[in-house]
């Protein structure tokens, strides 16, 4: 086993990663490290002070370790009797008390709920066999998401966040954001899937064989890649899924893929996404209109220019965030002016009429215009409103 120091002064109890002790098998209950996908969730997790707390999956007890900083009470399940005995260790040797349950994912929970729900479950993506209890759900495909999308809407509180990881598949001639998508239909929570990494079949297997010692075992390797050929998977997306239960008629779902951009720790811009979601459904057009905003500190216009006979001719425009999200997108020069305009001065209603002016265009078509654009700008943080 490996008994690791953990942040300033914690515990954490897992076993010895196959990587430390080659040709050993894995335990099928091996009880996972504080590897990468253990830290993109704890990076990505919001953490406001509450009242109950919930670890699907608990492992080691990393995920329970830090939602006990922020909630009075922890709940922590796992299927596996030995995970949880791990987990119980952790939490004793790091003066924690936890309500430790055995079942299979929110079994043990069921008609109960929480106002933070995290999980870090055996998301990866196969026939539905199970040789390691850490790594497969026994669920086929990517079905382990969807069900635990289903889950939410049942295991949070009002105004409750569910934060896990989940593997999505890319099958051909379909759409990947939309099959992702439809896993929140009918669930009425607010829904954001960031998606930060896609492997082709090849190399998404050979990590996971690799996870659990096994990479020179051509037969599994076969078979795991015949099931994703049988069913046109080409490629396997990871990502993060952050659900909020808002309660609106009209919730709001994003499935977005923001490879290579995103910057650790993701948690407190999660939790701001949801908050501008709230402010935006609360004003309709006028309420935007009325509103004063602010382009976000830091903000960056990057420009490629051609040189003609008359000087520079701008071809592109792009607004990009250098942190965070990193978020970038092309604009036309009027928004750049909106944007440029926006020092946190004016309600956005005078600001138009300036620029209706300035650019020689009507102030009402103008107006109508601006409502969606402003909405995408705050959505992603570009510019904020101004509230004091
Ligand atoms: C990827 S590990 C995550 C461990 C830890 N939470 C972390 O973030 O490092 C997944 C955990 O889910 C547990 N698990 C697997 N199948 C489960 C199921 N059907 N229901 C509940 N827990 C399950 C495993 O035993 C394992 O501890």
């Amino acid at each position: 086993m490996d008994l690791e120091p953990y942040g300033d002064d914690w515990w954490v109890l897992a076993d010895v990663p196959a990587s430390a002790r080659p040709g050993r098998p894995l335990h099928a209950e091996h009880v996972l490290g504080i590897g990468g996908a253990t830290q993109t969730l704890i990076g990505a997790a919001v953490r406001p002070t509450v009242d109950t707390a919930l670890d699907l999956g608990t492992g080691s007890g990393v995920q329970a370790l830090h939602l006990g900083t922020h909630a009075r009470r922890v709940t922590a399940t796992d299927v596996s009797e030995r995970a949880l005995r791990f987990a119980a260790t952790t939490a004793a040797l790091n003066g924690q008390d936890w309500e430790l349950l055995r079942g299979d994912m929110v079994a043990p929970v069921a008609g109960r709920r929480f106002d933070l729900v995290v999980s870090n479950p055996p998301f990866v993506v196969g026939p539905g066999t199970t040789t390691h209890v850490y790594r497969d759900s026994g669920r086929v495909g990517d079905a382990i998401g969807a069900e635990l999308a289903a889950a939410a809407p049942h295991l949070l509180t009002d105004g409750g966040t569910m934060q896990y990881l989940a593997n999505w598949v890319h099958v051909t001639g379909e759409d990947w954001a939309e099959r992702v998508t439809g896993w929140f239909a009918g669930t009425g929570l607010d829904a954001w899937v960031i998606q930060r990494e896609v492997a082709d079949p090849m190399a998404y297997v050979n990590l996971w064989l690799t996870d659990v010692g096994e990479s020179a075992d051509p037969r599994r390797m076969e078979a795991w890649l015949d099931w994703f050929d049988a069913h046109k998977v080409e490629a396997v997306g990871f990502g993060i899924v952050s659900l909020r239960r808002a309660g609106h008629d009209q919730p709001v779902v994003r499935v977005e893929d923001l490879r290579q951009r995103v910057e650790q720790p993701l948690g407190d811009r999660i939790g701001e996404w949801f908050d501008r979601q709230d402010w935006l459904r609360a004003r309709d057009d006028d309420g935007l209109l009325a509103a004063r905003y602010r382009a976000a500190d830091g903000l960056q216009l990057r420009q490629e220019a051609t040189m003609g006979d008359d000087g520079w001719a701008v071809d592109r425009q792009v607004l990009a965030m250098p942190r965070g999200l990193r978020w970038s997108e092309e604009i036309d020069p009027l928004v750049l002016a909106l944007v440029g305009g926006a020092d946190g001065r004016l309600p956005l209603r005078d600001q138009l009429a300036l620029l209706a002016a300035a650019h020689d265009v009507a102030p009402d078509e103008l107006a109508e215009a601006a409502g969606p654009i402003v909405a995408h700008l705050v959505e992603r943080g570009l510019i904020e409103p101004v509230t004091d």
